[in-house]
């Protein structure tokens, strides 16, 4: 386990994330990945879309423009909805966030608690500017969306998208007939989103700019069930750590035990489990499902579930995805808004789909699991899934003389076209594994003198630091092996 200090300082000096345009004093809320962060955040990007969109025959990527219509957002509720409340302090002008400001004070959270609410609250505890001490001015509500002119004249109205979903919903009519009516249908889409945050903090956490990857499943209910109910079945009896926003901690329970939920949320809840226990290893006792109060959620979300990873470097829980069951919400108001037909004809009469989404902040999921790999003391060391592993393995020559360097590059090229593959001869062997335990590469292969006589190598697993010495004919397998966890590592 590591503090944000020193997660931040291996981030920064080895290359994953910090903090954008750096070199002008940077802007909060912005930050950049480097090649290792890139490598990363494209790891997980493919692990999400292979898991998920594998859930249904009929899910599918699509990609659309970050800049969208006014009238779009009009729709969905973003204008007139997508507020933080924001407070100044009438002393020396700082902006901050009203619920953030109490939490600070309360360590309650107070994200629901309307401009009346927060006021009295602010009130009630004599909270201050944190900054000066001032005295604070009433709280206001404060829109997050970055606005854009579009057009020569700027006299087109826009947005930067505040989350991808939008673009799936209203790409559902052409896509509903473009794949021949098929339902349950899947939209996903990965790419950026834009929130102007009132007073961004806790690096990656609350970004200005960031990324989604979101999947948004539509369905008729009552009518497409059978194919969740039969998905469902597959799954047996899992069990599943959750925080029922009635109970006073969380508790494994079967997914059957949670039968006031219908089938096809249990049966997300549980696949969004497995994908962070089996895909993104964390351990079972560091995130959990927690279900939002009705005060909490949206009131277009139905059910509400939000994944949450217990950080060290940000100070306990933080949600980093959602489960949101929007029920018609969104195509409904996208037929408002258009005057285009979202219904589909079914048994006889027209319906609007229903909509479950799972959401996810990427950059929050990638924060995640380095604070989650990142551990200090005598070794320090980066623990990453081996497919979510910016490198898979390094190869290192014991001695650069006598043929060995030579050898090590052979070796080298033969692994890279499979594997993303380090290969480094500089400093002892001891500096070279240490470099590459702080980056997460699992595997480190020494090609050394008895490589010469008989083509074995070395191969250590980063974790255990154990070594094993395998024939060079079967390294590529086995390595494939390893990281695909289809056999575990032992000398
Ligand atoms: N389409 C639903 C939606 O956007 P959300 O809870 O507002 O729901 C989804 O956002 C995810 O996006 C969150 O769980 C979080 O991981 C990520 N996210 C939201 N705001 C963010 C921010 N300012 N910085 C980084 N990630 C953010």
């Amino acid at each position: 386990m590591a503090d944000r200090e020193e997660l931040e300082s291996v981030c920064k000096r080895r290359g994953f994330v910090w903090q954008s345009s750096e070199i002008y004093g940077g802007e909060a809320g912005f930050y950049d990945y480097g090649h290792l962060g890139a490598k990363l955040k494209d790891n997980w990007e493919r692990s999400w879309k292979e898991y998920f969109l594998s859930l249904g025959d009929h899910y599918h990527m699509i990609y659309t423009p970050n800049i969208l219509p006014y009238r779009v957002l009009e729709s969905s509720g973003h204008v007139d909805h997508f507020s933080d409340i924001l407070i100044t302090c009438k002393r020396c002008g700082n902006s901050h966030r009203g619920d953030h400001l109490l939490e600070d004070i309360t360590g309650e959270s107070a994200e629901w608690m309307n401009k009346d609410e927060l006021s009295d609250h602010i009130l009630e505890h004599d909270v201050k500017c944190p900054d000066c001490g001032g005295d604070l001015d009433e709280p206001e509500d404060f829109n997050m969306m970055f606005e854009v002119d579009v057009g020569p004249k700027g006299d087109r109205k826009g947005f930067l998208r505040p989350e991808t979903a939008q673009g799936s919903y209203m790409n559902f009519p052409r896509e509903y007939r473009a794949l021949r009516k098929k339902m349950p249908m899947g939209l996903a889409t990965i790419g950026s989103a834009f929130r102007n945050e009132i007073s961004p903090r806790q690096g990656v956490y609350r970004l200005r700019e960031f990324r989604q990857a979101e999947l948004q499943i539509f369905f008729v209910p009552g009518k497409h069930d059978s194919v969740f109910e039969a998905r469902y079945q597959e799954l047996e009896k899992k069990n599943i750590k959750l925080l029922r926003s009635d109970w006073e901690e969380q508790k494994e329970v079967s997914l059957d035990e949670l039968d006031d939920l219908p089938v096809f949320y249990r049966y997300h809840l549980a696949k969004i489990y497995e994908f962070y226990s089996e895909v993104m290893e964390l351990p079972h006792d560091e995130f959990r499902l927690r279900e939002l109060s009705e005060e909490e959620k949206a009131f277009y979300n139905r059910i509400h579930f939000d994944v949450e990873v217990h950080m060290e470097s940000l100070g306990g829980w933080k949600e980093v995805a959602g489960l949101h069951y929007r029920g018609d919400h969104d195509l409904g108001q996208h037929q408002k808004g258009s005057g285009q037909k979202m219904s589909i004809p079914i048994d006889g009469e027209r319906l609007i789909p229903h909509v479950i989404e799972l959401s996810f902040g990427v950059d929050r999921n990638i924060w995640s699991i380095l604070d989650k790999g990142y551990r200090t003391g005598d070794r320090d060391c980066m623990k990453i899934s081996g497919s979510l592993a910016p490198y898979k393995v390094a190869v290192f020559p014991l001695v650069r003389k006598d043929g060995i360097l030579d050898r090590s590059i052979e070796v080298y090229e033969a692994l890279k076209s499979k594997f993303s593959t380090f290969w480094d001869k500089s400093g002892s062997i001891g500096k070279r594994y240490a470099r590459q335990d702080e980056i997460g590469t699992p595997y480190c292969i020494t090609v050394d003198y008895d490589t010469l006589e008989d083509d074995t190598v070395t191969v250590r697993e980063i974790e255990s630091t154990e070594q094993i010495r395998i024939p060079i004919s079967e390294l590529s397998e086995t390595i494939e092996s390893l990281i695909k966890k289809e056999k575990g590592f032992s000398s």
